[in-house]
């Protein structure tokens, strides 16, 4: 078999601890970072989860990753998602939340400007970390992959090494890929406008929901569901 050339991870920079990984990332986008660019850290004091939350993972526990991406694909945020559920053996909380056994194990965050051709993937990854590590008010809904610290750079590997297979693939292949892991099919799910069953994934990526007046398609951009899913 051929070997693989690996693009994803190179260059590398690895912090000790940083405020986000992804604002390091966007930095060093800007500054004409090549595609591929790796920024990890042991600590973030202020990781950002979508919609304005922030990311709390304890120091050495977890994988905090942010890549920079050149020419993106709308795709990103759910070819993502399938690579590192993938690599867990885990489930997709439409859009790209990870879930093992119930509880979420990571997290993704893509940020950038699409109008200049670049964007940063941001990933937190649960690698070793327990719920006892986390806050009180998420050791409910979070957990970890049962791993140890040593584990860390070896799932770094492999979740790389998914991304760039998952990433390549065509939106047909990571949609159906999103909806053999849908975590939410059959499930009543909650937003601020309203409430339904989730019945797929639409060929858009967007959450088919049934409610009470048909079924509608709920754009990730603009949907925050509550959580936790019931
Ligand atoms: C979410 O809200 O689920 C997305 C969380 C994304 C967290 C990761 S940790 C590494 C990277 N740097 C950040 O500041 N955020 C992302």
């Amino acid at each position: 078999m051929a070997a693989v050339t690996r693009v994803l991870g190179l260059p590398r920079l690895h912090l000790r601890v940083t405020a986000s990984t992804n604002e390091r990332a966007r930095a060093l986008a800007v500054g004409g970072a090549p595609h591929g660019t790796l920024v990890t850290a042991a600590e973030q004091t202020a990781g950002r989860g979508r919609q304005g939350r922030t990311w709390v993972g304890p120091p050495g526990r977890a994988l905090l990753l942010s890549l920079v991406l050149r020419d993106p694909t709308p795709l990103v945020p759910l070819a993502a998602g399938v690579a590192v559920a993938e690599i867990a053996s885990g489930a997709i909380k439409w859009p790209n939340d990870v879930l093992v056994g119930g509880r979420k194990v990571a997290g993704i965050l893509v940020e950038g400007r699409p109008q200049e051709g670049w964007a940063v993937l941001g990933i937190g990854l649960n690698v070793a970390v327990t719920p006892a590590d986390l806050p009180a008010e998420l050791r409910e809904r979070a957990g970890g992959l049962g791993l140890a610290p040593a584990d860390l750079e070896p799932t770094l590997d492999r979740l790389l090494g998914a991304l760039e297979s998952w990433l390549a693939h065509d939106a047909a292949t990571v949609l159906d890929a999103v909806r053999a892991r849908d975590a939410l099919e059959g499930r009543t799910v909650r937003w601020a406008g309203g409430a339904g069953r989730a019945v797929g994934i639409d060929d858009a990526g967007r959450l088919l929901v049934g409610t009470s007046s048909g079924t509608i398609a709920l754009d990730a951009g603009e949907v925050h569901l509550a959580d936790p899913a019931s």
